[in-house]
Order: C-alpha cells, then sequence, then structure tokens
C-alpha cells in the first residue's frame, strides 16, 4: 500500500500556539516544538529551530500573536498590552539580525495594531493572528510565482549547485531557490542538483537534500570546498541561492560561503542568481556594507555534533553570513519579476 507523504512544513499554528519543526535534528528527527509564549519563539529563532529568512519573520509574525494572547490572559491594559507587544518585538528582531524578514513582519504586525490600538484586546488578538495567517499563506504564493520566474533560467537538463536551504523549510513553503528547482523539474527540465553541505551547521546535507529527495529530485551531496573544482570540470550550468537581505544597490547576504561560490561562479562564467521574496530587499540600507552579519559561537566550529574537533582553548571566527556585491550576481529572481546585472533603480522600480 503507498504511504501518502506529509506535506513539510516549517510551522503551522493550531489552538493558540505556534508548533515549529526542530530543524535542529533534521534529517533523523522530525519533532515539532509547541511555543505558547513569545520567549520560546524568540529562543527558536536564536538556537535555529525555525531558520531561513522568511521562514524566522513568519515565526516572528505569530511571536507577535502569542505576545498578544498573553497580555490578553493576564488581562493587562491597553497601554501595558501596547508596551509588551512593543518589548516582544524589539526581542524577536534581536534574535537574529541579519534576515531583514523579521523587522518587516513584525513592522507589518505593528502598523495593523496602531490602526486598532482602539480595539478591544480580543478584537486584537484575532486581527493581528488573521495577519500572521496571511503573511505565511503570502510567503507560499510569493514562493510559487519565484519558482516560475526563475524555472526561466534553468535549461532542460541543466546541473545547479545550490548552498544552504533556501526550501519549504526555510519559508512558509515551496523555497524560493529550491522553489526555482521545484518549478523547473515540475516543467519536466529533468535536472540535477549539487548540494554544498554547508558548514557548519549543515543545512546543505541536512535540509536541502532532505526536500530535494523527498521530491524524488536528482541530488548530489558535495562538501563547500568542492564547489571550484566541480564548476572547473564543466559540471555546473547555474547557481541558484536564497538571501537574507538584499541591499537596494542588489548587494546581498546569504549564508557564509555564498561569496566564495559567486567569485567562483565569475571566474568559471557560471551564471549565479539570487532567489527572494521582495520582503527581503531592504531599500534603507544603500549598500551590503551596512548589512549587519550575525556572529555565531565558536562552538559551532570547535565542535561537531557535540564532539570537540579542534584543540582546546581555540576561538573560532564564525560569521553566519556574507555579503555577495551585485555586481557577481547575474539576476535577482523575485515575485514581481526577475531583476537582470541588479541595482538601485532597477531594484526601486519593483516597489
Ligand atoms: O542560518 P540560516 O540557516 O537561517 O541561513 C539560511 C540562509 O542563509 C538562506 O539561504 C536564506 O535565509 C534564504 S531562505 C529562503
Amino acid at each position: 500500500m503507498m504511504s501518502e507523504k506529509k506535506e513539510l512544513t516549517a510551522m503551522y499554528w493550531r489552538d493558540g500556539r505556534l508548533h515549529l519543526l526542530d530543524q535542529r535534528f533534521l534529517p533523523l528527527k522530525s519533532e515539532y516544538r509547541s511555543c505558547e509564549n513569545c520567549s520560546q519563539v524568540v529562543d527558536s529563532i536564536r538556537e535555529m529551530s525555525v531558520r531561513g529568512a522568511p521562514a524566522i519573520g513568519i515565526a516572528a509574525a505569530y511571536g507577535i500573536v502569542i505576545a498578544a494572547g498573553e497580555a490578553l490572559a493576564k488581562e493587562y491594559s491597553k497601554e501595558r498590552t501596547l508596551t509588551a507587544l512593543e518589548e516582544a518585538s524589539a526581542d524577536l528582531i534581536m534574535a537574529r539580525p541579519t534576515a531583514v524578514n523579521v523587522s518587516w513582519a513584525v513592522r507589518r504586525m505593528s502598523k495593523l495594531l496602531l490602526q486598532h490600538k482602539d480595539s478591544t484586546a480580543q478584537q486584537i488578538y484575532d486581527i493581528l493572528l488573521a495577519e500572521a495567517e496571511d503573511i505565511h499563506a503570502e510567503d507560499i504564493c510569493n514562493n510559487r510565482m519565484i519558482g516560475l520566474n526563475g524555472a526561466e533560467f534553468v535549461p532542460p537538463k541543466a546541473s545547479v549547485l545550490t548552498h544552504c536551504n533556501a526550501g519549504a523549510l526555510a519559508t512558509g513553503g515551496y523555497g524560493t531557490a529550491l522553489g526555482v528547482i521545484r518549478a523547473a523539474e515540475e516543467q519536466g527540465k529533468d535536472i540535477h542538483v549539487f548540494v554544498d553541505e554547508t558548514r557548519p551547521l549543515l543545512q546543505g546535507a541536512r535540509i536541502t537534500v532532505y526536500e530535494l529527495s523527498r521530491d524524488d529530485i536528482s541530488v548530489t551531496l558535495i562538501t563547500d570546498s568542492s564547489a571550484g573544482h566541480l564548476m572547473a570540470m564543466g559540471k555546473v550550468d547555474l547557481v541558484v541561492v536564497g538571501a537574507d537581505r538584499i541591499a537596494a544597490n542588489g548587494d546581498t547576504a546569504n549564508k557564509i560561503g555564498t561569496y566564495s561560490l559567486a567569485v567562483l561562479a565569475s571566474y568559471h562564467k557560471i551564471p549565479f542568481y539570487i532567489a527572494a521574496p521582495i520582503s527581503t530587499i531592504d531599500m534603507s540600507i544603500e549598500t551590503g556594507e551596512s548589512i549587519k552579519i550575525e556572529e555565531r559561537s565558536s562552538s559551532e566550529v570547535t565542535h561537531f555534533n557535540g564532539r570537540q574537533t579542534a584543540p582546546d582553548g581555540i576561538t573560532a571566527f564564525n560569521p553566519a553570513f556574507d555579503i555577495t556585491p551585485a555586481k557577481l550576481i547575474t539576476a535577482i529572481i523575485t515575485e514581481r519579476g526577475v531583476v537582470c546585472s541588479p541595482d538601485r533603480d532597477k531594484l526601486d522600480r519593483l516597489f
């Protein structure tokens, strides 16, 4: 008897709680962690139970709903509720600083809150919940559009290289870079995907390979340092990755190692694409130089799976992201269209 595959989802909302797939344990364990207060959502983002720019934005929106629910249950005054929500917003934004999607989602929730500040606490809760659900649903639609827009750049039988995880589990569903790959595959292009393992937390090996193999998409896992060799062998037709924040001029922050891939792709004359929703574009930041790069614990590098792999007392430099300059990017693929050779004017026109 055929067993039906369960849909892959980073999170779902049920009975006033946010349920987050704890991605730290994939692919060996697929367990959901239930958050009933906002600080659990903040911790889940910081500890990377939920990760990926759009996914943490959506989780943050639900985090605000949970904070509103806590205020409602404690029968806070209107003033105290608004202060509690402001504090929750600040904590969520601080949890991971590079991806703009958290502040984008929190700002969207705050704007609505301001419009309805004279409503009852219950009404505010209902309005915020509906908005968080909209943000979640819109992200899935946007990813489908990104997929369709991007699939045009994927030739039949192409070999595609991707880095980290910009898939269903990094978003509301379907994925951005993996959305492009999925759409190309759905169009019968019969592509092959090389996936960087993505040190130090192995999002490529643990999550992207898991997603693609579940979808029966042909995939080969490589070490990060094999990418140049693979390109030199003529085995890569294009690179597609996601983004955590795109500056107004097109400079893009994404998982550490993305910049090296872009340099390699440029040297080998291989097209290099960024796939991201326009909520990832931060027009308030002129260039990538102003993007704050999150630095994570050195133990993520000195240890592997709980085992020490470097001598005692060694400190590792562990930036979670890097910046790829716009001039190395062939095109940015969004739900509103594709921006080739991105610059400020072209990105401005998207809005
Ligand atoms: O540290 P992570 O796993 O949150 O990093 C994720 C990435 O860098 C993704 O490529 C990016 O967030 C885009 S997800 C659609």
